[in-house]
């Protein structure tokens, strides 16, 4: 037994991340245009006002919004039966809370799926990933202002009604989880505090935080809801960033703080969207960190009303917890734990582990008996152009057929998988450092991390793999 015949083969991108034409066809600034590029060591800065002279790598990031035709060919010739794009807010409402939307930023995306079509690649849309309109920021803080709903409903109504025959799979918010870490708040909530000025190190109030994320689950509830409104057939998922944890040892304080670490930053917001209200465990940890959610009396039930369909996540690595204060820790994407001595590590520090990934799809489907689809994955490396021009980047097949192999695993164990788009299946700008070095795609992008570069696109060794990969539905790998 293997992948179900209409497994969703394909690749993931961010609009931030590789649309580029950040100012084009009446496009307003969103918080991922005001953050500078960094590095592996040198965080990237959050300015409050657009600097003269800097460099911000969203703004051109690889140019999709000129080179769409042909990047989507490239993802045809590979098999692609499905692309994970999102749609920038700021091209559809410039300021977020405009009267009426754009319509340039709607024929856009008009073009987008069009192409998609003409090669029958499934389009998978996040609506928010990682930019919500920064005047909203300016305005009210970002989701701390309940206000952000309704533009967000308005948003979704929007591009429901216009793609409703186009496009079936939606994603309500990229990653909503990473609100419960202080990391997200700018990211996730479009949260500027006072005083902050770094990515990796903002001034954090959880009070804000938490808050937020609630408009952010109710903001979601109601777009399910519209959502299947406007058209039955539509599939709404969650989307997680999920932190698979390990205790460090069998020491039974290790397992407990584990257990506490999954409650609150995997398994709340997952919990709130696909069950439909808080987890028991909330309340003590709210209670903990003096947080008080104001709720509006309507709330419970839009949270219940609104269930997501599926439930999709993405999977980097792993990490471990520990009470132990001496042992090492590692780098991560979101979360950053303790050292696996069992595992190696990408250049960045995100340790693999293909067979976290079986665990990872065993327990959330054991925990939620949706349909899961893994909508991120993949390692970001440093690719060489050789002098020939090839570029082998046996490492990232490598990663991948483990991975894959594992998905296969997690299948024959009775997990309902409907889906694996890979994360950068075109080289994009690194989300947590800006960088262009880190890529992790099957299409080799020459723009380096300064901004400089040809744009020009190439295949990788990863390429022909892939393809393979999906004409034999996972079986040739
Ligand atoms: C996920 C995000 O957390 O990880 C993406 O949804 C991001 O936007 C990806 O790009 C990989 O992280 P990074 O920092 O290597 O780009």
């Amino acid at each position: 037994m293997g992948f179900c015949k209409n497994f969703l083969w394909g690749g993931a991108t961010a609009a931030n991340q590789f649309e580029g034409g950040w100012k084009e066809g009446g496009k307003g600034p969103s918080t991922s245009d005001m953050l500078m590029g960094g590095t592996h060591t040198v965080p990237r800065r959050i300015t409050p006002e657009m600097e003269e002279g800097a460099y911000y790598p969203s703004h051109e990031a690889i140019d999709f919004y000129h080179r769409y035709k042909e990047d989507i060919k490239l993802f045809a010739e590979m098999g692609f039966k499905t692309f994970r794009m999102s749609i920038a807010w700021t091209r559809i409402f410039p300021n977020g809370d405009d009267k009426e939307p754009n319509e340039e930023g709607l024929v856009f995306y008009d073009h987008v799926f069009a192409e998609l079509k003409k090669y029958n690649i499934e389009p998978l849309v996040t609506i928010s990933h990682y930019e919500m309109p920064y005047q909203l920021t300016k305005k009210c803080n970002g989701w701390v202002g309940r206000e952000c709903i309704d533009h967000y409903v308005r948003y979704c109504e929007t591009i429901y009604k216009r793609y409703k025959d186009v496009v079936k799979y939606w994603l309500t918010f990229n990653e909503i989880n990473a609100g419960t870490m202080p990391f997200g708040g700018y990211m996730s909530l479009g949260i500027l505090n006072e005083g902050t000025t770094s990515f990796l190190d903002q001034v954090d109030i959880p009070q804000l935080r938490f808050q937020a994320l609630h408009h952010q689950f109710v903001a979601s509830a109601k777009a399910v809801q519209l959502g299947h409104s406007i058209n039955p057939d539509f599939k709404i998922g969650c989307m997680i960033a999920y932190m698979t944890t390990y205790p460090y040892s069998c020491n039974p304080k290790d397992m407990l703080k584990m257990q506490k670490q999954d409650q609150i930053h995997n398994d709340l917001c997952g919990d709130v969207q696909v069950k439909g209200e808080y987890p028991y465990f909330s309340k003590k940890y709210f209670s903990s960190q003096n947080i008080e959610i104001k709720m509006e009396p309507e709330d419970e039930e839009v949270l219940k009303a609104g269930k997501v369909d599926f439930y999709s996540f993405s999977y980097y690595m792993s990490s471990c917890v520990t009470e132990d204060e001496s042992v090492t820790k590692t780098e991560g994407n979101i979360l950053a734990g303790v050292k696996n001595p069992y595992l190696k590590a990408s250049d960045w520090g995100w340790q693999i582990d293909p067979e976290g990934l079986r665990y990872t799809l065993n327990r959330l489907y054991d925990r939620y008996q949706i349909p899961l689809m893994v909508v991120e994955n993949g390692l970001g490396a440093v690719d060489e152009v050789k002098a020939d021009g090839s570029i082998d980047d046996g490492y990232r097949i490598e990663y991948l057929k483990a991975h894959i192999q594992q998905m296969k695993l997690a299948v024959e164990d009775g997990v309902e998988l409907w889906g694996y788009t890979p994360w950068g299946c075109i080289d994009l700008v690194s989300a947590s450092t800006g960088e262009m070095k880190k890529r992790y795609g099957f299409i080799y992008v020459d723009k380096n991390n300064d901004g400089t570069g040809t744009l020009d696109r190439k295949k990788k060794k990863s390429f022909d793999w892939y393809r393979q990969v999906i004409a034999s539905n996972g079986e040739d790998l």
